[in-house]
């Protein structure tokens, strides 16, 4: 076998996937009864309508084993060689979600662990998980994106708390290659920390962030990444026939089709039944549309993110066909 086939051979393909929401959803009236807010102001400038919210006793660890035990469930069989959690709300500082998670699952002993880069964390961690997958760490590997964000701002901020919504996404990476469906394209990814400011939370704290700021930010980067990504891949944006934005906001996610010229139904989005989840925003999202047929086998895929530190990436795969059969707990689709 050569060097380049032997690369070949080390992708990492898309083989499950699964999602988890809390229960519990406060509708915009709810929060209007306690803000200086209106149903109207958060639809027409978020498309928000509603976001799941985890009471004290779901944590983050608790939504990020449901996730993944619906991706191991609903996906093709597989033996998890690792595990990498990617959160910026973990129940502890020390020690991290994922052993915590690997054990839930029947997993302790493999390498497990959690890294942090905002709302893009779960596109760092797919690069990771493609690293230990080509270096021989792993033959398969579990990635999820866990959040509980609804209660990180200050609950009397009204530009923030209708924002966010708690929830966690995973899929299952095997070793594989990288002309099947499933298989990774390059991961685009990037940092600037010139912009920490613009979005910072302390720990035991509050969230604040310049909404406006990092709203054009977000528009910017997460387009360049994905041209960037499709270039990589060896695709037009033409090509694209489901993007896949973070979901922060549905005035952001239709700004970043309109500057790819990616048409609004290719376009897959739920933040308006869900609102922000982080690094759970971009997996739930997946499990979600492929569980509902609008991410079909064969759609060749655009998954773009931008967060805290400021971060941004992208990444592209054609969807296989994962046979997924049930939905995820409660999750909604806008389109
Ligand atoms: O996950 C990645 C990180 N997060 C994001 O990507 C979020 C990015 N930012 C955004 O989504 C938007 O900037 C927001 C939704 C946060 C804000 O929307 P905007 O259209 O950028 O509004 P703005 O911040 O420019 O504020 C416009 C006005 C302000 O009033 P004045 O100063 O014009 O009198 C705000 O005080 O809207 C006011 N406002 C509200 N009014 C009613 C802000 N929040 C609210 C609210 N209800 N909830």
């Amino acid at each position: 076998m050569t060097a380049a086939s032997k690369a070949a051979a080390r992708a990492a393909v898309v083989c499950g996937a699964g999602a988890a929401l809390p229960p519990h959803i406060i509708m915009n009236a709810e929060l209007t009864a306690r803000l200086d807010t209106t149903d109207e102001w958060i639809r027409s400038r978020t498309g928000i309508t509603q976001r799941h919210v985890a009471g004290v006793d779901l944590s983050t660890t608790d939504l990020a084993a449901r996730a993944a035990a619906q991706a191991l469930a609903d996906g093709q069989p597989v033996t998890v060689e690792a595990v990498v959690v990617a959160t910026t709300t973990p129940d502890r500082c020390c020690p991290a979600t994922a052993p915590a998670v690997a054990t839930r699952l029947g997993l302790t002993g493999v390498p497990a662990y959690d890294l942090a880069a905002g709302c893009t964390g779960f596109l760092y961690a797919l690069a990771t998980a493609a690293g230990l997958i080509a270096t021989d760490t792993a033959r398969t590997v579990l990635v999820i994106g866990a959040d509980r964000l609804a209660t990180l701002p200050d609950p009397e901020d009204r530009t923030s708390v209708p924002l966010f919504g708690d929830g966690a996404g995973a899929v299952v990476l095997r070793r594989g290659s990288t002309d099947e469906a499933g298989a990774l394209g390059p991961v685009v990814l990037g940092s600037d920390g010139t912009g920490a400011d613009l979005i910072q939370a302390s720990l035991p704290g509050t969230l604040h962030m310049d909404g406006a700021d990092v709203f054009r930010h977000a528009v910017d980067r997460m387009s360049t990444a994905s041209r960037q990504a499709a270039t990589a891949a060896g695709w037009d944006v033409t090509d694209i026939d489901r993007l896949i934005p973070h979901q922060a906001n549905s005035r952001i996610t239709s700004f970043v089709a309109r500057q790819l010229g990616v048409p609004d139904d290719h376009q897959l989005g739920n933040v308006g039944d869900v609102g922000n989840t982080g690094a759970a925003s971009i997996p739930l999202l997946l499990a979600r549309s492929a569980a509902d047929g609008r991410l079909g086998p064969g759609h060749r895929t655009l998954l773009t993110a931008f967060g805290a530190g400021l971060t941004w990436g992208a990444t592209t795969l054609t969807w296989p066909d994962l046979s997924l059969t049930r939905l995820p707990e409660g999750a909604g689709h806008d389109r």
